[in-house]
Order: structure tokens, then C-alpha cells, then sequence
């Protein structure tokens, strides 16, 4: 049937923002070490550790023929950089690289890094290799001299392309070496940046033009023990992620066992997520953890010095990113090689926190001390973990109340509940507190799926009054190292490729719009009772969960759809692909039994018209 859509070009809808669609990075799926971040050497200072992930040591990624040990003592390069290499006499180093190797390309240069000290003149001899030894490189040999640790640089030169080579350390001589932080660099990186990032990956986020970059997480920032570092201790080995952590030289970054499961050389940090959002052209949006953990943790850290700390940490990172070079931490942004402010405007303080009462008595000391101090810093807060229910009520209602700039909401859902719901933000309150969808993404990277999420930005898009910013999530997926999807761009050693989903946001963020142009539509399938068919879903945050008599039920609370589970059989229900853990008991219920993020969903043909369902677990 045809439609009729009426457009109104007189009138003034809401204006649409620049930054309204952006990017949300977190290190997940190996995004930034073996991602992103473009260093070749897998564990290059040898902080590898047995509490980062099962069977690692100081040694993981690397082989080491001859003498070679890794030694923590007094020694070491600096506090926060605890373990080295310690050579006695001839030995020889291959490092395997990130995946199935380094992916190195012929004729291009390659730019290597090593801190050293020897107690006799020696020598190292550093070339690229294939995994059975032959040279994909001239030798590059440097002399070793003095028993004091001192940088020593080359270059190399790719014979060939490969993606599953090695990088090959190689020493001579009779004297005891001690080496860190090996290290080697495509030169070609995004804009020819030192200590930067790989290019393909680069300009696939370049080429969205996002309006923001959200980072630097997600459950990576506020998880685990929110204690700083202790040098002295090598400890707590997973810590939430703290922006000073990750500032200065690379080699004084104290590595840290990331949520996702690895371990994290922060190589990857603030100045870098900075540099690449001015490279691209997109507003900054740093995300602070508030003391509570979220993601399933719900643990507030109740230590009211601790939290002042926080809250100077908050107020350090706006002088970092805005202050002059004459202060502190303007000081050691114009050290890193940024002397110009970076002009940081909007700041996130938590994510997901799933205790409303803890998280809220943070985020109000952390607010009040940014805006006494920064009044134009837009300061975000958030609404849990979830898209409704009880702490989304909760923190709705206090954010409401309060007058907070703009409330951060993260959902991610079936392409059904993305259909059903673009109508969502119509009804907020229009002089409330702003939206920033900071998270969202329909669950698989079909096509389907896309198109879901492109609905559902129209929705987003018409509500521009309200929601000012949204980022699709998670960004990047190494295919090696999935801990979630779907996910926007994915990548292997050398080759990168955006999904659907990817296609979706770059056709949003290249052509933003000024303005809403009301429109009204009659006729055609939007009037007509129409079939559609789509999924229904059931989820659980990262909790076991059991669901019986499944119902979806009308607005008016009438039955259109239920299932029990009585016969045993799943009917029809299954996990998304590689998510759940889902089963259908002999009892007659449906469950699951890890704690982790699960999702089931069944297809299902809805005949009706008004898709504004809500779905009951009983
Ligand atoms: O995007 C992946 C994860 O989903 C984020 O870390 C977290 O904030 C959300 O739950």
C-alpha cells in the first residue's frame, strides 16, 4: 500500500547536535594491545603475569634459547616497570607477536626500541624472521655499553610481507645483559604518530567522522579494586582503570590485568585516546570510575579519602586535558608532546553502577567539586546497568530531581525490541536531564540486525531535543580474542573490516542533519494491520536467572504472546549465537546457570500494530 508522508518544512524541529552519533572505545576483544595500539612485541616488558590470565609468566610470547631469565629486583628499569630480562652470555629472544605473529609488510619500515644495560661491552642483533627462522630482514646490530640502563633504537626493513612473523633479539658476547620494554613500531602509523596507532584501524574510525569518542570503558573503568597502585607490592594487579596510570614515558606505565581477562600495557592512554580524537576531529569524552564498582562487582569502596583522591584525580584530568602548560598536569601534557589544550568540554563520572544509593552519594561530591572549580563541564551521570527496572527508576528519579546535565543509558537488545521501541524517547521529559545513549547494538551482526539499529537512530535522531549523543558498542573485535559481540569493526593481524552495523553509523555520522523536519505519515503498512516478524528475547545481566510462563503482554495488559516451559522442550528459544548458556529444565523452566551476561531469543510473528510490548518473566 502507499504511503503518504507529509513533511513540514516551515516548522523548526530540534536541532541536531554535530556530536550527536559518535564512538565508544574500550579496551574489549583485545582492542587496544594487539588492536588499535600498533606496538608489534607482545608482552614487551615482561609483566606478564599468572594472575592476568591462566598459564601466563614473564615470558609469554616470547621464546628464549640460552640464558635468559626474567628477574624482579632492585635492578629494574623503574618502580612501576618491575621485571626484566636478565642474559648471561650468547641468547637468543624470538617474540611471537599478537595472534598468529607480527603482520609486517615488504619494503616498510619498522622502528625498534630496547632499554638495556650490560656489565661488558656487548652486542644485540635484532631482525625479523619467518616462525622457522628465515630473515624477513636485514640484521639491525646495536652495542650495548654500560651498566646503566640507556635506550637503544633502529630501524628495519620488511624483505617480504607476512603476518605470521617474528621479531628476533639475538646477543653476543660474554657480559650479563639486563634488557626491558623491547619494543617495535610500524613507522607507518595513523598520521605518522610515535607510539601510535594502526593506521587501517585508525582511519576505519576516522573515516565515520564521529562527533565523540567515548573512553576509556565500560566495565574495564570501574572494576576490581579501586586501590591505586602500590610499586612496591606490584599491586593490586586489577585495578580500576586510573587515568595517571597511563600518562608519561611508556616504559614508567605499571601494566594491569584488564576486566576482559589480559593483561593491559596502558601503552594505549589518555594522551593517546586525546591525540586520536583531535586527529579525527571529535570531542573527547573521558569516563571516570565513582568508587563503586558495576558489571556484576556491586561493591562500593567506602573510604572517604580514597574519594577525595578520585575526585582530585577528576579535576587533575580537566587541567591535563585543558590546563596551561605552566600547571601540573598542563606540564606533563606539553612533556608528552601537546603543549595546546585539548579542549576537553564534557566529562563521565561511573558506568552501569547497580548500587543507585552508593553510586549517587559519589556522583554528587564528584559533580559539585567540577563544577566549583569548571562550570561550562558538562558532567554525565548514569542510569545502571540496565534500560528499565529498579536502579534505572532509582537514578532516573534522583538525576531528575537533581537537575544533572545529562544521564548515560546502555542497552543492548533483540532487533524486535529495537523495532518495538523507537518510539522510546518521545515521551522524556523535554526540560529534563539530556540523554547520552553512551551504549547500544541489537544483538548479532546480521543485516537485520543493522537495519533494526538504523530504525531505531530515527527514533533517536526525531528525539534530538533529548538524546544529544549516541555510540554504537563495542567498537572494535579482534577475531582471535572475542569476549563479546557484536561489534562494530573487526579485525585480524592485518586485515580490518566494519560490519553492517558499521555501515549503519558511518551513513549516520556523515550526514548529520541540522535539524528535525517534523513529518506525519498516512496510509501503507504503518495504518494496515500488517505481520512482522522478528524475535522476542529474554535476558540477564550477569546473573544465573530462571524463567517460567514467559509473557509478552500488551500495553493494556491483555496476553499476546506466552510460553511456559512445561513440556521440557526449549520451543523454539535458543541463545544468541557464542552469548548464553541457556537450557530448558525437565521441571518446566527455562535457565541459566554461569554468571554472565546471557541472552535467549525466539522468533516470533506479531500480527498487530502497536508493538509497544513489554516483556514478563515469571
Ligand atoms: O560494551 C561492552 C560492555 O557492555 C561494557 O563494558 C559495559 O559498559 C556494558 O555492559
Amino acid at each position: 500500500p502507499d504511503y503518504t508522508i507529509t513533511v513540514n518544512p516551515a516548522a523548526t524541529g530540534a536541532a541536531i547536535p554535530k556530536s550527536m552519533y559518535g564512538v565508544f572505545f574500550e579496551d574489549i576483544n583485545y582492542a587496544a594491545d594487539g588492536g588499535l595500539y600498533a606496538e608489534l612485541v607482545r608482552n614487551r616488558s615482561f609483566e606478564f603475569n599468572g594472575t592476568d590470565a591462566a598459564g601466563w609468566n614473564g615470558l609469554t610470547g616470547w621464546t628464549a634459547s640460552g640464558p635468559a631469565t626474567v628477574t624482579n629486583d632492585d635492578q629494574r628499569l623503574n618502580e612501576r616497570n618491575r621485571n626484566y630480562l636478565t642474559v648471561s652470555g650468547p641468547a637468543g629472544l624470538v617474540n611471537a607477536g599478537y595472534n598468529t605473529g607480527l603482520a609486517v609488510a615488504r619494503s616498510e619500515h619498522y622502528d625498534f626500541s630496547v632499554w638495556a644495560r650490560a656489565d661488558a661491552a656487548a652486542s644485540l642483533e635484532v631482525a625479523l624472521q619467518t616462525a622457522d627462522g628465515t630473515a624477513l630482514s636485514a640484521p639491525l646490530r646495536l652495542k650495548v655499553s654500560g651498566d646503566t640502563w640507556k635506550k637503544y633504537t633502529g630501524t628495519l626493513r620488511a624483505t617480504a610481507t607476512s603476518d605470521v612473523a617474528r621479531l628476533s633479539v639475538k646477543t653476543t658476547g660474554a657480559a650479563t645483559l639486563r634488557l626491558d620494554e623491547i619494543s617495535l613500531f610500524p613507522r607507518d602509523t595513523y598520521k605518522g604518530r610515535t607510539n601510535g596507532l594502526r593506521k587501517d584501524l585508525a582511519e576505519k574510525i576516522a573515516a565515520l567522522d564521529p562527533g565523540f569518542v567515548r573512553f576509556p570503558g565500560g566495565c574495564l573503568v570501574n572494576t576490581g579494586s579501586m586501590y591505586p597502585y602500590d610499586a612496591a607490592n606490584d599491586y593490586p594487579r586489577a585495578r580500576s582503570y586510573q587515568w595517571k596510570d597511563t600518562v608519561g614515558p611508556v616504559e614508567t606505565r605499571a601494566t594491569n590485568k584488564n576486566f576482559w581477562g589480559y593483561n593491559a600495557t596502558y601503552g594505549l592512554g589518555y594522551y593517546e585516546y586525546f591525540q586520536f580524537s583531535e586527529d579525527i576531529g571529535a570531542m573527547p569524552l573521558p569516563v571516570l570510575p565513582a568508587l563503586v564498582t558495576g558489571c556484576g562487582q556491586n561493591r562500593a569502596t567506602v573510604d572517604e579519602k580514597l574519594l577525595q583522591q578520585y575526585i582530585q584525580d577528576a579535576l587533575d584530568l580537566i587541567e591535563f586535558a585543558n590546563g596551561p602548560v605552566t600547571s601540573t598536569w598542563g606540564k606533563v601534557r606539553a612533556e608528552m608532546g601537546h603543549p595546546k589544550p585539548f579542549g576537553m568540554t564534557t566529562i563521565g563520572v561511573g558506568n552501569e553502577e547497580n548500587l543507585p544509593e552508593e553510586y549517587w552519594a559519589n556522583f554528587v561530591k564528584f559533580e559539585a567539586a567540577i563544577k566549583a572549580k569548571h562550570p561550562d563541564i558538562t558532567v554525565v551521570s548514569n542510569s545502571g546497568p540496565d534500560d528499565q527496572g529498579a536502579t534505572f527508576d532509582n537514578l532516573w528519579a534522583k538525576n531528575r530531581a537533581h537537575g544533572s546535565d545529562m544521564v548515560d543509558e546502555h542497552y543492548y537488545n533483540s532487533p524486535a525490541w529495537f523495532l518495538q521501541n523507537n518510539k522510546r524517547y518521545d515521551a522524556y521529559d523535554r526540560n529534563g536531564p539530556k540523554v547520552f545513549l553512551g551504549e547500544y547494538a541489537s544483538l548479532d551482526n546480521k543485516l537485520y540486525n543493522s537495519l533494526a539499529e538504523a530504525a531505531y537512530m530515527t527514533g533517536l535522531e526525531r528525539n534530538a531535543d533529548v538524546v544529544k549523543m549516541a555510540s554504537y558498542a563495542p567498537l572494535l573485535a579482534n577475531i582471535d580474542n572475542v569476549q563479546w559481540k557484536p561489534d562494530m569493526i573487526w579485525f585480524d593481524n592485518d586485515e580490518s573490516w566494519g560490519s553492517t552495523s558499521y555501515h549503519v553509523q558511518k551513513l549516520f555520522m556523515n550526514n548529520v542533519g541540522d535539524r528535525v523536519v517534523p513529518t506525519t505519515t498516512t496510509g501503507g503498512g504503518v495504518q494496515t494491520a500488517k505481520p512482522i516478524t522478528g524475535a522476542i528475547g529474554l535476558s540477564t545481566w550477569r546473573t544465573a536467572a530462571t524463567y517460567d510462563d514467559v509473557k509478552v503482554t500488551r500495553p493494556d495488559g491483555t496476553t499476546l504472546f506466552s510460553d511456559d516451559f512445561s513440556d521440557g522442550n526449549a520451543d523454539g528459544w535458543s541463545p544468541v549465537t557464542n552469548r548464553g548458556d541457556w537450557s530448558v529444565r525437565d521441571g518446566g523452566y527455562a535457565q541459566t546457570t554461569t554468571d554472565t551476561e546471557d541472552t535467549m531469543v525466539k522468533a516470533a510473528t506479531i500480527a498487530e500494530t502497536d508493538y509497544d510490548y513489554t516483556l514478563k518473566a515469571t
